[in-house]
């Protein structure tokens, strides 16, 4: 990664992968630089979106972040954690960009698409749509496809029949790559799981 990206990594280190989500910042990160590979987006834009679109959960108490697994909140309870952890992440990253004198005008950008990564419909760029494929890519990861298996006790079958259904969504994913990453992803988790039940 540039220089100035490895800064924006360590400042938002302490902040990172604060919902029992372990490996979330890292893989996300990785998945963003894969897509750009082959996709055209700005790096300067979906790099540090991607590195600080949730260390806003940091700000908010371990409750509060838990909501969002928790069967019986209702709603509404989820929607506003979603919000919080967005607003503050918001706050956190202006901080965080202002620290290695990013460019105002990437800022603000990059504020935008942090600000509403959660609970937007539609994209609204190609840099918006690529930061938020890389995020939900993490679902389809072995880290977070694990994590998911076990948080709500998921059977293999029910996760990966979940997952295939969401990939072809409308709105739900913005690239044709991340799609087809998705696709390559669940296929090495069924060879994973074939594999460790022989
Ligand atoms: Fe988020
Ligand atoms: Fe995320």
């Amino acid at each position: 990664m540039k220089e100035v990206f490895e800064k924006i990594w360590e400042l938002a280190l302490p902040y990172q992968d604060k919902r029992d989500d372990k490996g979330h910042a890292e893989i996300t990160t990785s998945y963003a630089l894969k897509l750009l590979e082959s996709e055209r987006g700005n790096e300067n834009v979906v790099v540090p979106a991607i590195i600080l679109h949730d260390i806003g959960w940091s700000q908010l108490t371990k409750d509060e972040r838990m909501t969002i697994f928790d069967h019986s909140a209702t709603k509404d309870e989820k929607l506003r954690v979603r919000y919080r952890h967005q607003d503050e992440g918001v706050r956190l990253g202006k901080d965080i960009l202002n620290q290695v004198n990013y460019t105002q005008n990437l800022i603000e950008e990059i504020l935008d698409i942090i600000s509403q990564h959660d609970t937007r419909e539609g994209f609204i760029s190609q840099d918006e749509g690529l930061a938020r494929d890389a995020d939900k890519l993490w679902r389809f990861s072995k880290t977070g496809f694990i994590a998911d298996l076990i948080r709500n006790k998921f059977s293999f079958q029910q996760l990966y029949d979940k997952l295939t259904n969401k990939i072809e969504l409308p709105n739900f994913f913005y690239s044709n790559k991340a799609k087809q990453i998705a696709y390559d992803e669940l296929e090495i988790r069924k060879k994973d799981c074939n594999g460790a039940q022989k």
